[in-house]
């Protein structure tokens, strides 16, 4: 028997909202942004979150917390950081870390303080054993100015930490002045007194944006990978990441790219106690706040990514394989040639599908999701062979229209191989685990869960498409 909890019961009020995911995690109700503080504690992996408690748009920033066994099934635990009045964090606990100083849970986050958020400094929070209870460091900030060379005192936030024999290091997100996007690198040895050293990178405004926000910078394989969130100036912002080689203090990126060609932002990595480097990205909505008001919350966040380089030194990534044991109903298509539009036999709005085509070099294969049940209009996932770009096409009896799309080149004899979590709005692909576009669709009616295969010139390598269960289990 599932006893509910208030956080459960609320849960359960949005039961017939198609939009609202089902197996992503999202907070009970009202808003939220960036994954915060995520650590894997005595065996349980924590997720703490940007919340707006008392609403479902963007303010009062505070810390959820969610705790889960497995990556996919969450419990909601209480708040975990709230504003102090007349503290260095009154408007705001901005994104931040969560690391493990021997047998203590320690927090960095950005707190924010009058006027408005532009007073930004790195503040400290000690956990109880059972990270439940944060106690602010009494002499927050531990990282109170901008480095002058940013030439500006604003922004300055989402402190990353990570220990290096007994030494720890920090970046900040920032940018310098008529530069571009920055991230600065800092030492302590004791967590509570940061020593400036230098920029870690430095980007250029024009091509790599004007604020690099929550900055990630760990060791994969034998390089190290910075991943930034940068406002390029358009309504999303954009996910870049550098691997390079990290010596002395001096990072020196050998190539780049960028991590997510849609609504996926702000992520945060981490390393679970299997040695995985893990992520989580915030899938942005992308309807009006009449819209979000009306239903009462905003922001998922993603099936949690692991992390790896191939040969090439492109970042990959793929779902945990713990989402395939929430795997349900599965239905399976043979191979065969493309022509055209070819129903797919799935139910619904929540699915996990693998599928592999092998394409033309003139030739187009895809698949068409949440769709209307006259095949009027639909979402398109398309590649197109000689353009070498996978693309999300919005259709409908009015036309079609791209919505995101990347270049997405296949070595001689690679196939297409897509991965494609579709959960009520969200949409997330995967291409041969190195491309990734994140979608939001908002279908018009419950009715709306039709799909087909697309194609020309292109041949089904294999299909499997399973429907997915809620992880909400709440007593009726
Ligand atoms: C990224 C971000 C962070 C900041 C947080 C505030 O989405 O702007 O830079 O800490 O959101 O909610």
């Amino acid at each position: 028997m599932t006893l509910n909890t208030p956080a459960l019961t609320l849960r359960q009020q949005f039961a017939a909202d198609i939009h609202r995911p089902r197996y992503h995690f999202l907070p009970p109700s009202n808003w939220m942004n960036d994954p915060n503080g995520l650590i894997q504690w005595q065996g349980q992996y924590h997720l703490f979150y940007q919340h707006n408690p008392f609403g479902p748009l963007w303010g009062n920033m505070h810390w959820g917390h969610a705790v889960s066994p497995d990556l996919i099934h969450w419990t909601d635990l209480p708040l975990a950081l709230a504003p102090t009045p007349d503290s260095p964090d009154e408007t705001g606990i901005f994104s931040g870390c969560a690391v493990r100083h021997g047998d203590v849970p320690i927090i960095f986050y950005t707190g924010t303080a009058r006027p408005n958020y532009d007073t930004q400094t790195q503040c400290l929070a000690t956990g109880s054993p059972d990270l439940l209870t944060w106690t602010k460091a009494p002499a927050n900030p531990v990282l109170g100015q901008v480095p002058p060379e940013a030439g500006q005192t604003k922004d300055f936030r989402d402190p990353f930490v990570w220990q290096e024999g007994d030494t720890w290091y920090m970046v900040v997100g920032s940018r310098i002045q008529d530069v571009g996007g920055a991230v600065f690198l800092y030492r302590s040895t004791d967590l509570h007194h940061w020593d400036y050293l230098h920029p870690l990178l430095v980007g250029a405004a024009a091509v790599d944006g004007v604020i690099w926000e929550c900055p990630n910078f760990f060791p994969l394989g034998d390089q190290w990978v910075l991943i930034i969130s940068s406002h390029l100036g358009n309504a999303t912002g954009t996910v870049l990441y550098f691997v390079g080689h990290y010596e002395q203090q001096q990072f020196t990126p050998t190539a780049r790219g960028v991590l997510d060609h849609g609504r996926l932002y702000a992520p945060l990595t981490f390393v679970d106690d299997a040695q995985r480097r893990l992520l989580f990205g915030w899938l942005r909505e992308a309807r009006s706040n009449e819209d979000i008001t009306a239903a009462g919350w905003a922001g998922v966040q993603s099936i949690p990514r692991r992390l790896w380089l191939d040969a090439q030194q492109r970042l990959c990534m793929a779902p945990v394989p713990e989402l395939e044991r929430l795997r349900g109903h599965r239905h399976s298509l043979p191979a065969q040639p493309l022509d055209g539009l070819t129903p797919l036999p799935v139910e619904g709005l929540a699915l996990d599908v693998v599928a592999s085509f092998d394409v033309d070099t003139d030739g187009q294969a895809g698949l068409c999701l949440a769709g209307t049940p006259d095949g009027s209009a639909y979402t398109a996932i398309q590649y197109d062979a000689a353009t070498q770009t996978l693309a999300v096409e919005r259709v409908s009896p009015q036309g079609r229209q791209v919505v995101m799309s990347a270049a997405h080149p296949l070595a001689a004899a690679e196939p297409l191989a897509l991965r494609i979590l579709l959960d009520g709005s969200v949409l997330e692909i995967i291409a041969n685990d190195r491309t990734s576009l994140t979608d939001r669709v908002y279908v018009a009616g419950a009715e709306c869960c039709r799909a087909w295969l697309s194609g020309a010139r292109a041949r089904l390598l294999h299909l499997h498409a399973w429907e997915m269960p809620s992880i909400w289990q709440w007593s009726q």
